[in-house]
């Protein structure tokens, strides 16, 4: 699959039929992120990859939030990848201070990079994948003990698609793109 296909053709996927994804696998889809840009470099993004079905469950049960399906998603698929990132360093100066008005804010913007990547490499290997940012950051961290200058910021189920839905509706181009000739 080339990008431009890879780009067009994922989806997000919330239901996933219960093969296993391969530790090769995912290892393979792990190489492809560590090439994801970042602020200076600065490679912020960390992922804990959960397949026991005891730690996903109490993710499930504990730390997801209503109104939302990602109590199912999660309880129904194969693996779950909390991306988490490391505080203090995108968007900051070596000193430590604020490098642009944007504050911290390049942190987050690192790692919605680096997951889209993880999405799309995943695509790649036939799987589907949905980021979920409605859950419980905190309560995350602490079920799988995050090392203390790391941040939860999503959880992303990963498994092979039960089926593949439509495209939900899309801008088009002229829409959101602006020349200025
Ligand atoms: C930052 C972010 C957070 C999201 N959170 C959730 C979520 O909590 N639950 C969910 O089912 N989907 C979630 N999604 C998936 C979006 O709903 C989905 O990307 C969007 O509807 C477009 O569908 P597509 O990815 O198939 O193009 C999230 C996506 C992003 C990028």
């Amino acid at each position: 699959m080339n990008t431009i296909e890879a780009l067009r053709t994922r989806r997000t996927i919330r239901k996933f039929d219960s093969k296993e994804v391969s530790r090769q696998v995912l290892d393979s889809i792990f190489e492809a992120v560590r090439f994801a840009p970042s602020w200076k470099n600065s490679r912020t993004f960390r992922f804990t990859v959960i397949t026991d079905a005891k730690v996903k469950g109490r993710i499930a049960e504990e730390a997801t939030r209503t109104p939302s399906n990602n109590k199912n998603i999660i309880n129904n698929a194969p693996c779950v990848i909390i991306q988490s990132a490391v505080n203090g360093k995108a968007g900051y100066t070596a000193d430590g201070e604020f490098d642009t008005v944007k504050g911290d804010g390049y942190t987050m913007y690192d790692a919605g990079i680096a997951a889209d990547e993880l999405c799309l490499a995943a695509h790649e290997y036939g799987l589907g994948s949905v980021i979920m940012g409605l859950v419980d950051y905190d309560k995350i961290a602490q079920i799988i003990s995050l090392p203390e200058d790391e941040t939860v910021v999503t959880a992303i189920a990963v498994g092979y698609p039960e089926s593949i839905p439509n495209p939900p509706s899309k801008y088009e181009v002229a829409e959101y793109v602006r020349y200025i000739d």
